[in-house]
């Protein structure tokens, strides 16, 4: 091409690339095995927390919190939405506190994920306006086998869930209108945290007669299609009464409380894609449900049930389309495992709520699912309360300068790693070193400090993240770990350090600070990342036969 034309046409398109860049909608783009968030057009990392549960509720009680947010090195801030406060008369929509959201975290350049506190609060209808509470003939209430009603709407009931639809539908218009430029919204969680309690099945006259009509076709073609097997619990539930392509729950899947969460989960699930359905198609942007995790031994019933559960994802996927992923809310000790059964395919990983704000465990959880899950993002729950010494900052801070460094290797195969010890719902934990494969090297990690006496330091809470720049030059952020190196090839001899040195990253260059090859690697023995804070240290490495 004539170099004048396309010096011209680069001037013509690039305005133009720049602004679509701008106003495009937050979506979801699967990159090699995982899937990734982006927004303003590239691949974004949520560098999040979400705020207790009342205070978006007060814009006074909001105000004071956003510098520190910004302080503690977040990007993103996850914040309910009322639907009491903003439909507090039917169909009189008052969106201020969602302006106020969007207004405070413009001013302190952050985003949000918004949480549709609709139907559903941690499984009750406690956020349901008045005039649904206080008018159980129109919207009717789940019951318990003795027929007492509970403070949990019936996902039975059209008029239940055309009112939710609505008011989320009126929601998402509201963000068309007023984010269609900037996107500070990034996505949107619908419900939180579904399900049924104290018994595993709703017995409300619309729930009775549900549960002894037919498996819905929808329901029955994809436990007999072909391609993605079913979750092994499903597939049990399904062959122990002889896998029937016909019939009524019972007939289908038996009467036990298995089967009845079954039930529930499709209809919940149902229920969520209608309204998830009516906002998308206001506003597309990506949307999720959070699921209540499970105590070791406990049955449906026992737990909030029927919620997006990974036993329960097939029925979930299959009836809510509209949502793009389940994500966990991560309160045990075992992160590890719940993380990995979170990590399905085809969605993103994302933890909207990882315990408590200011867990110790915060900076390895992070690192870990940033590195070894490819996660979008990491949230500890009630940010506000995050102490303002905490560790997550140093993470936080680390991990936004090397955004694109992650994101660019996330899904692509060994060129990123997170590790950190596997701690079991008892908080027992392995403590063994892990290999993990980088590049042309094997790291054999250690999470017992050598320089620390045993009995002050924490192993569970030590991890780190490792990123491969090149085949012999290698980025790892971290606590409390320490790592030595041996080519995959063993005809390559001896791994050795080159060059070991911390520093940061700025505007996407490396900034070295000290060179660390004497005792800080025991004169290059090793690459340590000493406990008690988050560092960033470059290590370039060669081997010897
Ligand atoms: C999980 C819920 O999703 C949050 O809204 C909050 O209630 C926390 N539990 C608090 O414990």
């Amino acid at each position: 091409m004539n170099t004048r034309i396309a010096a011209l046409l680069t001037l013509l398109c690039v305005p133009a690339l720049q602004a679509s860049a701008q106003t495009a909608v937050p979506r979801l783009v699967t990159r090699g095995e995982t899937v990734q968030l982006h927004a303003d057009g590239r691949p974004f990392l949520l560098l999040a927390g979400e705020l207790g549960n009342s205070t978006a509720s007060d814009p006074a009680t909001l105000a004071p919190i956003w510098p520190r947010l910004r302080a503690a090195g977040l990007n993103t801030v996850l914040a309910p939405v009322y639907w009491e406060l903003v439909e507090p008369v039917e169909a009189a929509f008052d969106f201020s506190t969602v302006d106020t959201l969007l207004a405070g975290a413009r001013r302190h350049d952050l985003r949000l994920v918004l949480l549709w506190f609709g139907s559903w609060k941690n499984s009750m209808s406690t956020y349901a306006p008045s005039w649904v509470k206080r008018d159980p003939a129109r919207f009717p209430r789940a019951r318990t086998s003795d027929g007492s009603p509970l403070d949990i709407l019936t996902p039975f009931a059209p008029e239940n869930v055309e009112a939710d639809a609505r008011a989320f539908a009126a929601l998402m218009r509201h963000l068309a209108s007023v984010d269609a430029e900037r996107h500070t919204v990034l996505m949107v969680q619908v419900e939180n945290e579904v399900g049924m309690i104290p018994e595993a099945r709703d017995r409300s006259p619309a729930a009775e007669s549900a549960w002894w009509s037919p498996v819905p076709h929808a329901l029955l073609d994809r436990l007999s299609a072909p391609g993605p097997p079913l979750h092994p619990a499903l597939a049990t539930a399904w062959a122990a009464m002889g896998n029937r392509t016909h019939g009524t729950w019972p007939e289908v899947f038996g009467t036990d409380e298995r089967a009845e969460e079954l039930f529930m989960a499709w209809h919940f699930a149902g229920y969520v894609e209608r309204v998830a359905a009516a906002g998308k198609e206001r506003l597309p942007l990506p949307m999720f449900v959070n699921a209540a995790l499970v105590r070791p031994g406990r049955k449906p019933g026992e737990y909030p049930s029927a919620g997006p559960l990974p036993h329960l994802v097939d029925l979930w996927k299959t009836a809510a389309p509209s949502i793009d992923f389940l994500a966990p809310d991560i309160y045990f000790p075992n992160f590890v495992e719940w993380a990995r059964a979170y990590d399905l395919p085809r969605q993103p990983f994302f933890v909207p709520e990882a315990g408590y704000a200011g867990s110790s465990t915060a900076v390895a959880d992070a690192l870990f699912a940033f590195g070894a899950l490819d996660a979008i993002g990491f949230s500890p729950f009630s940010i506000e309360d995050l102490p303002s010494d905490a560790l997550l900052a140093a993470a936080y801070e680390a991990l936004a300068s090397i955004e694109g460094l992650v994101t660019e290797r996330q899904g692509t195969g060994p060129r990123i790693a997170g590790f950190r010890p596997p701690v079991a719902y008892d908080e027992s934990f392995d403590e063994s070193p892990q290999e993990v494969v980088l590049g042309d090297y094997l790291f054999r990690v250690s999470f017992v400090d050598p320089w620390t006496p045993r009995e002050a330091q924490a192993p569970e809470t030590h991890g780190g993240l490792a990123l491969a720049l090149s085949d012999d030059t290698f980025l790892v952020v971290g606590s409390g770990v320490t790592i030595t190196f041996e080519p995959l090839d063993a005809a390559a001899g001896r791994a050795f350090i080159d060059r070991a040195e911390e520093g940061r990253y700025v505007d996407g260059a490396w900034v070295p600070g000290r060179r660390l090859n004497g005792d800080q690697t025991h004169q290059g023995r090793h690459m340590r990342l000493p406990p008690g804070t988050v560092a960033m240290q470059l290590v370039r490495l060669y081997a010897v036969r």
